[in-house]
């Protein structure tokens, strides 16, 4: 069971919410959706209250009717469960169902998603709402995609009431099978932490002090877990009632949403889908925009997916948000789709006129159709019309970058030796130098095949499994380049130390020893002997000695503490190499090393000489003769530019046998065969 199935080409549209508007409107709705080109919309998300206004009564005339209309004008529609957010009727009857934070506050209905995944009785209301709405619509034409709940796990992922204390220690149960086992793993020697029953387990609430880390870390994996087993029960009624319907649920991919682990969700999903929305106080943001793309590819297994929502404009819940123009607006769209994307959606259609999302941009936007947003609608519409024989190419690459949802988990615990520390800005220290020089990466879990890679990129590792540490050494061994940070390998899977000097996991791998961190203030910086500086964090580390095939110092510290230590190293490991990173590098020494590491590589960027704030990323299809590929190139700058390229230019149907001038903040897409 596969997308794309009934949808042509690349899909277009985003979340349809017509029970919030007039006839009139509802029917002018569908013209435009023809005037945009749009051919799939997401129905229903928050409508249970609408479909089921008293228990038991269903009142289906508005979605009948939607369903309708969009199969005569030949729009798909990925239609959700309704189950977003429970009817008022639901948890006025059933107040037990609402999720708690670690302090113990109830969450309360006003908002959306106030209802605990963990409460039997929820899922049981969840699971009827679901077959109800499955049955009704299983053999309707519209039908293309089941939209499951929405975003799960957005604003209740966590929850600390009496229902998820129970399943939490159900999950612990079979984890760890005997209390001895949790005792061992949670290390409750320390503290008089020390269980003599699952019984007296509780999720990590509001302690004195810092909670047990290792039950932390656990309740993450719960938390993860308890969602995805949510998804799988409405899955299975959705495939009994429809199996020739695909299944999915939209995905936070982003640096901002750490509490679903989607690279084990991925293979629950018929196609993975994905929600991105740029912050507007970030310069780079279209660099964190092509990080979550890459991203969402890497969960999706480097298959094409969607994206299910971003937005055309600005948001409404950020502190000052951000308009984008047309050209912003249509650069993010097709920087998605160069890296993989065979859907672009937004939130929403047409701008609310109420409730607590009406300053969120849509396609259609509060002035109407005559604005630029609308304009850029259509305009985007007509792209990916042009775009559509780019569906089903991948991407391909020769640099993977490690990313484990367990890791960003454990290096944020508490208590430890620098509180500063963000997994995800570790990360996008390194994955913006890999941008800024042009290079394409996978961002993959480190349990992914990584013999195929020339290069790996480890950036804060912090936990990692014996076998994981293994599959990396293997990589370098058999003639990757691979570069760890700073803060990779120190702990197990139930973050306990691995002793004998850091960084436990690697150490071999890397031919060093670090016996200290040396954490650095807000306003400390060391010198290096390059003339750069290092910042943020930095470690006591010495090379082994092992004679000829030793480690040697890239980088050594030239004042501070650790004057004359290494602070960048590299060690001949088989037909590779082993880099480390210790400390936080400035920019240029960054991309310094970068280039170094990508040169032993033998990587080279996407496109050679590309001008500084232009993006090339290139998608393939097929082998041999039947080779084509296209080449998304991005021109990020306030002014044009011109790339020496060749190709049939799909977007001005221009052919290209030499250069092409792309206009300021303008896109080409170069097809060759
Ligand atoms: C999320 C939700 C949408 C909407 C947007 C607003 O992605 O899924 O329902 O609230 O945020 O940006």
């Amino acid at each position: 069971m596969h997308w794309p199935g009934k949808v042509p080409g690349l899909a277009y549209g985003g979340d349809y919410n017509p029970e919030q508007w007039s006839q009139a409107t509802r029917e002018q709705d569908l013209e435009l959706m023809g005037e945009a080109g749009v051919n799939l919309v997401s129905v229903a998300i928050f409508s249970w209250a609408m479909l089921e206004p008293r228990e038991g009564e269903y009142d289906w005339s508005w979605l009948d009717e939607t369903m309708d209309r969009l199969a005569d004008r030949g729009v798909f529609a990925a239609l959700a469960t309704a189950t977003a957010s429970p009817p008022p009727w639901l948890t006025h009857k059933h107040p037990e169902i609402l999720p708690e934070t670690a302090d113990g506050v109830t969450l309360w209905p006003g908002a959306r998603q106030a209802y605990s995944v963990s409460s039997p009785v929820f899922r049981s209301y969840a699971l009827r709402m679901t077959r109800s709405i499955a049955e009704r619509y299983a053999d309707h034409p519209a039908l293309a995609l089941w939209h499951v709940d929405n975003e799960l796990g957005c604003h209740n992922s966590h929850d600390f009431s009496d229902d998820a204390a129970e399943a939490f220690r159900r999950w612990l149960e079979s984890r760890y099978h005997t209390v001895e086992e949790l005792n061992r793993a949670w290390g409750t020697a320390f503290w008089s932490q020390r269980y003599s029953s699952f019984e007296e387990v509780l999720p990590p609430r509001k302690a004195p002090m810092f909670v047990n880390p290792t039950q932390q870390l656990d309740f993450h994996r719960y938390s993860s877990d308890e969602l995805l087993e949510y998804f799988r029960e409405m899955k299975r009624i959705l495939r009994e009632i429809t199996p020739q319907i695909p299944v999915t649920t939209n995905f936070m991919c982003t640096t901002r949403s750490k509490n679903m682990d989607y690279f084990s969700w991925a293979s629950d999903m018929d196609v993975v889908a994905t929600d991105h929305y740029t912050i507007a106080d970030d310069p780079m943001r279209h660099i964190e925009l092509a990080f979550s793309a890459d991203l969402t590819r890497g969960v999706a297994g480097g298959e094409p997916w969607m994206l299910m929502e971003h937005s055309t404009s600005a948001v409404n819940w950020q502190q000052r948000n951000h308009t984008k123009d047309s050209a912003e607006m249509l650069r993010d769209s097709l920087s998605h789709v160069a890296r993989g994307a065979d859907a672009v959606m937004f939130f929403q259609w047409r701008q609310s006129h109420a409730g607590a999302e009406k300053y969120h941009s849509a396609m259609v936007p509060h002035a109407g159709t005559d604005s630029d947003v609308w304009d850029s609608t259509v305009k985007l519409g007509h792209a990916l019309q042009k775009l559509a024989p780019v569906q089903g190419s991948t991407v391909r690459t020769q640099v993977a970058l490690l990313f484990d949802y367990e890791s960003w988990w454990g290096a944020e615990l508490d208590s430890h030796p620098n509180n500063d520390l963000s997994y995800p800005e570790e990360v996008m220290h390194w994955y913006r130098a890999l941008w800024e020089i042009g290079v394409a990466v996978d961002v993959v879990h480190p349990s992914h095949d990584l013999s195929s890679y020339d290069a790996l990129i480890v950036p804060c590792l912090y936990l990692v499994s014996d076998e994981h540490a293994a599959g990396i050494a293997a990589a370098a061994q058999s003639g990757a380049s691979v570069l760890v940070s700073y803060f990779s390998g120190i702990v197990d899977e139930n973050e306990h130390v691995r002793l004998g000097g850091y960084p436990g996991a690697f150490r071999d791998l890397l031919g060093i020893r670090t016996e200290e961190f040396w954490i650095l203030q807000q306003d400390q910086a060391w010198g290096l002997d390059d003339g750069s500086t290092a910042t943020f964090w930095t470690e006591k580390t010495r090379l082994a000695d092992e004679g000829s095939g030793a480690a040697e110092a890239v980088l050594k510290y030239v004042d501070g503490p650790l004057q004359g230590l290494p602070a960048v190293t590299r060690h001949e490991v088989g037909n590779g190499s082993a880099w480390y990173a210790g400390t936080r590098l400035d920019e240029e020494a960054t991309r310094t090393l970068i280039r170094q590491v990508m040169a032993e590589a033998d990587v080279s960027p996407e496109h050679e000489d590309l001008p500084e704030g232009v993006e090339a990323v290139r998608r393939h299809k097929g082998a041999g003769d039947a080779k084509e590929t296209f080449l998304f190139l991005l021109n990020h700058n306030a002014e044009g530019v011109t790339i020496r390229t060749s190709g049939m230019e799909l977007l001005s149907g221009t052919f290209v046998s030499d250069a092409f001038d792309i206009a300021a903040g303008g896109i080409a897409v170069l097809h060759k065969r």
